[in-house]
């Protein structure tokens, strides 16, 4: 061997020790001795045992207390902590950042937070988390920098109408005991008013760049907002047993039980680590991979999340029994609406009621059809991840007084609003490298930097056109605003269009009406109520009513929504997994007499 040889030889050796070095930042266990290929992650997924575990339900914290039976307010404290979970019966457990009451009680996903209407709540949200985080993070993109050690993390309520002190926004960030905080941090507890009408809500990570890995991590949880005035004349099955969330989660393992995520970006030289999307090779239900629930023959109320980062969900029970969408998101509809399928994207909520009392198979599988990413990508048809979970359904019928009610909450039908409506062009698209390597992603070429440009006033209504120049789905989702969708049109001559609007960044001046003039696509029966996440199809304009008011009562915000550190609008692609989240972030922020001002921000690739 020559001495040239010797040198490259020991180089080599460096680079490996400092690779394992590296790794062993990221993980809590040795490093996985052989190269991980997306081969061998579906290796690991595929010896887990379909439908083996059962189905866990995450512990209950109420968020109000009684006093002389009536609902008073109460402050609870939740905590960020390190933990071991087991995903399933075969997998080592899993090192996890997950929230709970104590670090013995947290869960993956963290509790499901019972909120009262009308009775705020009070959340001191505490980081226990250690010096290094558990997956590979990214400097490249905006991130939450700490100098001092720890996981920067902060909690965004998503869907709640609140302060924007409480909106978790990316720049309040904290470390473990508040050591460092970021530059919009203002204080530990956060008021949530639970003024807006009853519905689904959930909490996770927002904090800058981190998202995505927060959340894959597992800083994750569901908070249901109750109004029985307005829940309880329906009776929709209500109980511990048949009112259950579903919380879906894609994840990818290694044999030692970790989670996977690549540290190589999918264009190293300019992102490291940090790629657009996230799939996982496994698909969770409440922390567990591939569960089953034993059902009886009766009605269950499923409010299903979706808390992957990229994957979409099309699903479907392979015994054709339909699901009675009862609401969205945010919102109870007008009326349930029976469907065979359901499109759900990241971060979106669907509340069913399935009834297993005729079923003429012992058994149902829940089935997920949506290629990835969606809806151009691969196909899951034929393999595991075309599968969530299993209901076993008892052959007894059980005594089932709950309904599926023939009404259920009418709020007013939205149409398109009038010409004189503050409207607003919002576009979204990507850069790539020569070869097709996706490096970012702007609204309207802004960045997160950028001056404010949009400056919507508390208490009014707003036509948004939100235009999708990607080729994948994506996500909408608008801070402390409700929206509605009424109108998907294809966008015609849209290289023109994308060819125009990367140098102009003005959807005015690229003659947008010109394009906008496509075949238009349905709106699902199920998604016409208020909502906090609409999907934006690729290649078309999709038209969103938002409101920034109480939609169901037409009253103003009972707080000042123009103070710091404001809102922000972003796509929630998160794994992107919420990478992205913060991606495309418009902030909206607010600036001087009522004036929520949406800062743009752009979308860093996070
Ligand atoms: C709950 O927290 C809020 C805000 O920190 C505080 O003003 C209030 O006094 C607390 N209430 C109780 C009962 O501790
Ligand atoms: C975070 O720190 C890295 C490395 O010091 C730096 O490259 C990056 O610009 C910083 N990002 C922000 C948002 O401060
Ligand atoms: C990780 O990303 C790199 C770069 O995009 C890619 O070549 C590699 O196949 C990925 N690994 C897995 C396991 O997906
Ligand atoms: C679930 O949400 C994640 C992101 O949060 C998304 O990637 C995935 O496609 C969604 N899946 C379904 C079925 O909606
Ligand atoms: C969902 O899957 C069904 C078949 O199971 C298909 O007919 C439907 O078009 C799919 N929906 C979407 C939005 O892809
Ligand atoms: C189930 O069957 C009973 C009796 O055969 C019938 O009355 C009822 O309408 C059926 N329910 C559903 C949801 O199909
Ligand atoms: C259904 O039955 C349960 C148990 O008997 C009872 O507590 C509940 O009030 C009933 N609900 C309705 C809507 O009748
Ligand atoms: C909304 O429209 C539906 C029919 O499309 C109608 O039945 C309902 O009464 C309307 N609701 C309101 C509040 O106007
Ligand atoms: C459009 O946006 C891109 C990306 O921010 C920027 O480089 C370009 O200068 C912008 N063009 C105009 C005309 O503003
Ligand atoms: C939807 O938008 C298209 C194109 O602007 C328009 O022709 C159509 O009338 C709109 N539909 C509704 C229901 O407003
Ligand atoms: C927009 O339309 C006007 C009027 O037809 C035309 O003069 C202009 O060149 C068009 N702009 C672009 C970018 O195509
Ligand atoms: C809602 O309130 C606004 C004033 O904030 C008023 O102009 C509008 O007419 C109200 N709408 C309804 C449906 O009451």
């Amino acid at each position: 061997m020559t001495s040239r040889m010797k040198l490259h030889l020991m180089l080599l050796l460096v680079a490996a020790v400092t690779a394992v070095v590296e790794a062993q930042q990221f993980t809590f266990s040795s490093p996985t001795p052989t190269p991980v290929t997306q081969q061998t992650l579906q290796q690991v997924a595929a010896s887990l045992q379909l439908y083996a575990d059962p189905l866990p339900q995450m512990p209950i914290v109420y968020g109000f207390s009684t006093e002389g039976g009536n609902p008073v307010s109460t402050n609870l404290t939740i905590g960020m902590y390190p933990t071991n979970w087991k995903f399933h019966q075969d997998l080592p457990p899993t090192p996890v950042f997950v929230y709970g009451t104590s670090a013995e009680t947290a869960t993956f996903p963290g509790p499901t937070i019972i909120a009262r209407h009308g009775v705020p709540l009070y959340v001191k949200w505490e980081n226990h988390l250690p010096d290094l985080h558990l997956l590979p993070t990214d400097n490249t993109i905006s991130v939450a920098n700490s100098t001092m050690g720890g996981v920067p993390t902060v909690v965004h309520l998503h869907g709640s109408v609140h302060p924007p002190q409480s909106d978790g926004s990316a720049f309040a960030w904290f470390t473990r005991d508040y050591k460092e905080v970021g530059p919009k941090w203002t204080q530990t507890t956060y008021m949530y008013p639970n003024i807006q009408p009853p519905g689904n809500l959930w909490y996770h990570d927002h904090a800058l760049g981190l998202t995505r890995v927060n959340l894959l991590a597992g800083l994750l949880g569901a908070y249901i907002i109750e109004k029985p005035e307005v829940d309880d004349p329906m009776d929709l099955p209500s109980g511990e047993d048949d009112d259950l969330h579903l919380i879906i989660a894609d994840r990818s393992f290694n044999s030692d039980g970790t989670l996977y995520l690549n540290s190589t970006g999918n264009v190293p030289s300019i992102h490291p680590q940090w790629q657009p999307e996230y799939f996982g090779e496994a698909i969770t239900v409440n922390g567990k991979a591939w569960p089953f629930l034993n059902v009886a023959r009766r009605r269950y109320r499923f409010r299903i999340l979706n808390a992957s980062n990229a994957r979409y969900l099309n699903l479907s029970l392979s015994n054709g029994l339909p699901f009675y969408v009862i609401g969205s998101d945010a919102s109870y509809l007008a009326a349930p609406v029976e469907t065979q399928t359901i499109l759900l994207s990241p971060a979106e909520l669907a509340d069913v009621v399935v009834d297993f009392s005729n079923s003429t198979t012992p058994c149902a599988e829940l089935l997920n059809s949506a290629p990835y990413p969606y809806p151009t990508g691969a196909a899951t048809t034929g393999t595991l991840l075309s599968k969530v979970m299993i209901f076993h359904i008892n052959d007894i019928k059980v005594f089932d007084n709950s309904t599926i009610p023939e009404k259920e909450v009418d709020y007013a039908n939205v149409t398109m609003p009038e010409p004189s409506t503050t409207t607003r062009y919002i576009v979204m698209y990507e850069y790539t490298t020569p070869s097709g390597g996706v490096t970012h992603l702007f609204i309207n070429g802004l960045r997160l930097e950028d001056p404010v440009t949009e400056t919507p006033k508390a208490d009014s209504t707003e036509l948004w056109h939100v235009i999708n120049l990607t080729p994948d789905n994506h996500p909408l989702h608008v801070h402390l605003g409700m929206m509605q969708a009424i109108n998907v049109t294809e966008i015609v001559g849209y290289q023109q269009f994308f060819n125009c609007m990367t140098q102009l960044n003005d959807s005015v001046k690229c003659n947008v009406t010109d394009h906008a003039i496509g075949k238009t696509l349905p709106i699902p029966e199920y998604e016409k109520t208020w909502k906090n996440v609409v999907k934006i199809e690729p290649g078309y304009m999709t038209s969103v009513v938002v409101a920034f008011k109480i939609v169901d009562t037409n009253q103003s915000y009972p707080f000042d929504s123009t103070a710091e550190p404001g809102y922000v609008y972003h796509c929630h692609v998160s794994s992107s997994v919420l990478i992205y989240i913060y991606t495309n972030t418009l902030l909206f922020y607010i600036g001087p007499a009522r004036l929520v001002v949406f800062e743009l921000k752009k979308v860093r690739n996070y």
